[in-house]
This record gives structure tokens, sequence and C-alpha cells, in this order.
């Protein structure tokens, strides 16, 4: 397995070039099951989860190119409405074919995703809105097998109020009511800029969303046949953005600038940056993040968007690691999202658990170990802490990084990182 080694004390500097959103891309790579004839998605980052949706397509009986940054999608000949648990484990956001599939064909088998490492992440939102436009669903040997009104007919417009925001509850649905009879009105809804992003695209496909971005999305959907393909740039990735901010920050002399990225879509974070004292500044499409003095520590919470992202909440909390004082880090959204901390332990970082709330006190130095990563953004957060420790840091186990983050040590190593891929590392 692949490891990463850091070698701290460089301040970055340079610019580095955002790639297309992993977490965009996903989605409207699903809703190419809306359609036949060839979609093309461009700005696509290479990612692995990209590689498992794709595979995903395949299985599905699509025709899929991946070329990255282009992926060519068309219909196949036979389409097996099925997602076996073999390819559903690797990767939970596989649940977003469910509504395209029993929209489109009548039926769906999904394997149920299972727990993953930062928390149970049940579905029961996806499955309740289906419900309300017609589905049947049965939940049978660790599947969800949903059919359409009548043995497999069209799904019917409808009217879902969310329990809570759910990202790809939100987006499951968006596509089933693309093309069911009807209107069907979503009510507190995922904010994120990855829904908008597949309101857009399905809007293309000849659907009418109205709404996606905000907390209440119509959806009038098309009663016959199936949508059009359509041609789309996926909108730069936030996340993989705001890494990059929080990695040009964690040293003194830090001065990067971020190409690509929308600054609207991280306002949070970008506020507690500056009040950090860190200094974040807009240059034409670009961020640029320079860090002089000492940093203050600052409290977060995570939030559903636009509060600030708990795919951010590992990255700041190192960044709170080198502060000058204490801040507490809450973590709302996902019950187990701490896996970095005791890793960061062991690089010296000053933290005190308690429940979903870390206390950090500013350490005076980190120290360089080997760590290993338990998830995709704890896999980058101890990159950034080993950008900033003594000596070198070892990152095991990066496959997962590799499923998020586009050739993260080319793109480290050329603002001025000391890092270095090693094939085959010890696990
Ligand atoms: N939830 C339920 N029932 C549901 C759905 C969600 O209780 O039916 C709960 C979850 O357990 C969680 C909260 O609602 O506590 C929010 O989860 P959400 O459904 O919004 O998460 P998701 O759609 O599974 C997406 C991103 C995650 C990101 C979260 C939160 C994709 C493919 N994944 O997940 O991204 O952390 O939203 O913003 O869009 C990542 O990229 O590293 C990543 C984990």
């Amino acid at each position: 397995m692949d490891a990463i080694r850091v070698r701290g004390g460089k301040p970055l500097k340079g610019t580095v070039k955002i790639s297309g959103a992993k977490n965009a891309a996903l989605p409207i790579l699903c809703a190419t099951l809306l359609s036949d004839g060839q979609s093309r998605l461009r700005n696509v980052p290479a990612l692995r989860d990209i590689d498992t949706t794709a595979a995903l397509l395949r299985f599905l009986g699509r025709n899929v190119r991946v070329n990255a940054p282009e992926v060519h999608v068309d219909a196949g000949s036979d389409v097996r409405p099925e997602a076996p648990y073999e390819l559903v484990k690797q990767m939970r956001a596989s649940v977003l074919v469910l509504g395209p599939l029993v929209a489109r064909f009548g039926r769906a088998k999904v394997s149920l995703p299972g727990g993953c490492a930062i928390g149970a992440r049940p579905i029961d939102q996806h499955l309740k809105g289906l419900e309300a436009m017609g589905c049947k669903i049965r939940l049978e040997r660790g599947y969800v097998i949903a059919e359409g009104p009548n043995g497999g007919g069209r799904l019917r417009g409808a009217e879902v109020a969310f329990d809570l925001p759910t990202v790809t509850g939100t987006e499951n649905l968006m596509m089933a009511a693309a093309l069911a009879k009807g209107q069907t009105t979503l009510v507190n809804c995922a904010r994120e800029p990855e829904v908008e992003e597949l309101g857009r695209v399905l809007n293309k496909m000849g659907a009418t969303v109205d709404g996606a971005g905000t907390d209440v999305i119509h959806i009038r959907g098309k009663d016959q046949g199936e949508l059009e393909p359509f041609d789309h740039a996926i909108i730069p990735d936030r996340i993989e953005a705001g890494t990059y901010m929080c990695a040009a920050a964690i040293l003194p002399g830090g001065d990067v600038i971020i190409e690509g990225a929308e600054i609207h879509d991280l306002e949070a974070l970008v506020m507690k940056m500056r009040a950090a004292g860190v200094e974040v500044a807009t240059e034409g499409q670009s961020i640029r993040v320079r860090r002089n003095g000492p940093l203050r520590g600052v409290n977060v919470t995570t939030a559903p968007h636009p509060g600030f992202p708990t795919d951010m909440q590992a990255q700041f909390l190192v960044l709170m690691c080198t502060a000058a004082s204490e801040s507490v880090i809450t973590e709302t959204i996902f019950e187990n999202r701490f896996m970095h901390v005791p890793e960061l332990l062991r690089m010296g970082g000053n933290i005190a658990l308690r429940g979903n709330t870390a206390v950090v006190d500013g350490a005076e130095r980190l120290y360089g170990a080997s760590v290993m990563a338990t998830d995709l953004r704890a896999s980058a957060s101890l990159i950034i802490a080993g950008l900033a420790a003594e000596d070198e840091t070892e990152v095991r186990r990066v496959y997962h990084l590799d499923r998020g983050y586009e050739r993260i040590e080319e793109k480290l190593g050329g603002l001025g990182a000391t890092i270095a891929r090693v094939r085959g590392a010890e696990s």
C-alpha cells in the first residue's frame, strides 16, 4: 500500500490549480442514467471514486470512457438495474444510482452501504422520499429493492420534507423526481453547491428544477420517455481548495494563490481563517492565502452548508494545533469524525476529546511520526500536520487520499513542500 512522506518546516509558496469537484461529479455521473445518447462531463478529477463510479455504471450496462478531465457516458445495450455490494462498499456515494434507476427503469436493487469510518450514515431519508413518490421498498439480505408504482411504473411527484438536510438524499430525490409524473417539492434540502450543480445539469437535461441550492426545491419531471444527454464542465472542488488554504496557512511565511476556487462557496472557512489571523483575499478567479505572524485559536462548529463544512473540520483542527491560544472544535454532522485526533496526539498535538468536541491547545511544535489515515479528510489533515512538523512524517494507507485529492503530492511539491509517494510501503 502506498504511503506519503512529508518533511516539514518549509512554508508553502506559489500557485496551485484546483480540480473539478468530486462530490459534484459523482451525482452528475449517476444522472447520466436518466438519458440515452452520449453525455460529456468535463473538468472531472482523476480520482479513485470517479473510477469506482465508472465501474458501477459499466456494471449497470452503460458505456463509460474515462479520460480525465473528460468522461463520456452513453447507453449500452442492456440495463441491469443492480448495484452490488462489492462496488457499493468501496464507495457509499454508489447509493446515488438508486433514484435514477427506479425512476428510469421502474426497479432497482442497490446494496445498503453499511457503516463507515466516520459514522453510521443511514439512508432512511432517501427511502422515505422514494416511498412518497410511489415506490415500494423492501430490504432483503443487505439490499434495497425498489419498485415503481403498479409493479414498475412511473414515479409520481410528491411533497417530501427531510427530517434533516442530507446531501446525497437531496440529490437522489432530485434525480428521481426529474422523471416522475407531475411536480415534486423537497423541503429542508441540503444547500451545498454540489446540489445546486446537479440542479443545473438536470435543467440542461430537460427537467425543470427550481431552487436547487436553497432549502426548498421544486422539480417538474418529464412524465414520458427519458431526459436528454448533456455536456457539462464540473465546478471546482471547494473542499480541495479549502484543504490547500489550510496547508498554505500552517506555517508563518506561507503565501499561496489557489487558482480556480470559488470564494463564495467557502465563506464559513474564510471567516474562521481570517479570525485566526490568516490573510485571505480574492485575486480575480483565485484566492490568495498568506500567513505572517502567530495564529489565534478560534472555535468552530460544523453545520450543513452554508455553515462550516464537516469536510474541512480535520484540516482546520490541524491549523488550530499550531495556534497560540485554545480553540474548541465541535463536530455535529458525523458521530465519529475525530479519528485524526489520536494520530495528531502522536505528533505532539495538545487535544482533549470530549464526545463530539475537541479542545485544542496550540502546541509548541509538532513532531514527525508514522501515522495512519482512516478517512479521506483525516488523511489530508495528517499531511498538513506533516508540513508543519519537525523531521519526517509518513502518512500510511493513502488509498483514502486517492479517493478525493488529485495528485496531492505533485500539487504540494509544486508549492515547495518536500513530499513524496512511497509505493508499496508497509500498511
Ligand atoms: N443522514 C441520516 N439519514 C439519511 C441521510 C443522512 O440520518 O437518510 C444523516 C447522516 O448520517 C449524517 C447527516 O445526515 O449525520 C448528513 O449526511 P449527508 O447525507 O448529508 O451525507 P452524505 O450525503 O452521505 C455528503 C458528502 C460527504 C460529506 C457530507 C456532509 C458526497 C458524495 N458525500 O455525504 O463527503 O461529508 O455530505 O457534507 O457528496 C467527503 O467528501 O469526504 C465526504 C465524506
